[in-house]
């Protein structure tokens, strides 16, 4: 039987990757909380648009660090975005020359993305907010060479004053990140953003795009990303990508974009 100390639950329905996050009030049974998808059970195209469908892709809500702490958690099966290599949006980014050192990988998971520009040559930085993931992310870098150009930091996206100095970054990758924050967070991110980068940065994005129509988390179309930066970035690059889930097969429909500070 659920105890009632636990303030949210993670259910996993194997074999399915469909993630639930079970919310418990305080002081109220944990059967009576409420149950929220985050990443969604597969949308069926055919669903009617206004309902179920576009409630679940469009949540300004964004998604609790609960979520992130549990689907970590020692022996939970890894989360549909960890796909043990680096995405290859990212890689392509890397050929189109839009990143260069130091590079800040923010929310970066385990860490592929990160090691992928290490590997490349880069300096980077990859902060999450999972001691896990960081612990998981250091243990996967095996070369020297590359150790000495990678480094992971715990850290909340929305405050890195701890582990990034100001300007620090002259590009920034955020791999399907930003549409974890709310609408509320999203203000504090994007200062963050300007604080960390030095002028003339490239901040690349690889995220869910409003085309993707099966499960999954929050979509975001290029207006969405110009709203949620506002006037100090310039998009100045836009190509319909993928991101890579182990849940959506050749790849969730995304956006690879670059945007100049
Ligand atoms: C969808 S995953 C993407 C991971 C990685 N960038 C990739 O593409 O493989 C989102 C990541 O953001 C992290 N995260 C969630 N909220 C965060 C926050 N407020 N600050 C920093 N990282 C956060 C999660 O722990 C998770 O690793």
């Amino acid at each position: 039987m659920m105890e009632e100390r636990f303030s949210s639950v993670l259910v996993a329905l194997p074999p399915s990757p469909v993630l639930f996050v079970v919310e418990a009030h305080q002081q109220q049974p944990l059967l009576g909380g409420s149950v929220v998808a985050y990443l969604s059970p597969v949308i069926s195209p055919e669903q009617p648009a206004g309902t179920d469908r576009v409630d679940r892709i469009a949540d300004s809500r964004g998604v609790p660090p609960p979520f992130f702490h549990q689907v970590y958690a020692d022996g939970t099966p890894p989360p549909p975005w960890e796909i043990e290599r680096v995405q290859s949006g990212v890689r392509e980014a890397h050929a189109r020359g839009w990143f260069s050192s130091t590079v800040l990988d923010v929310g970066c998971g385990t860490g592929c993305n990160a090691i992928f520009l290490a590997e490349a040559g880069l300096e980077v930085l990859g902060t999450d907010l999972v001691p896990r993931a960081i612990k998981a992310a250091r243990a996967r870098v095996l070369e020297a060479v590359v150790a000495a150009r990678v480094r992971f930091e715990v850290a909340n996206a929305c405050d890195m004053r701890s582990v990034v100095e100001d300007g620090l970054a002259s590009s920034v990758l955020d791999c399907g990140f930003c549409h974890v924050l709310s609408d509320a967070d999203r203000p504090t991110y994007v200062a963050e953003l300007l604080r960390c980068t030095q002028r003339g940065a490239s901040i690349v994005f690889l995220n869910f795009s409003e085309h993707e129509l099966r499960g999954g988390p929050r979509r975001m179309s290029i207006a969405d990303f110009a709203s949620m930066l506002g006037s100090a970035f310039q998009l100045t690059d836009s190509i319909p990508s993928a991101y890579e889930s182990t849940a959506h097969a050749g790849g969730a429909s995304a956006w690879l974009l670059r945007f100049i500070r």
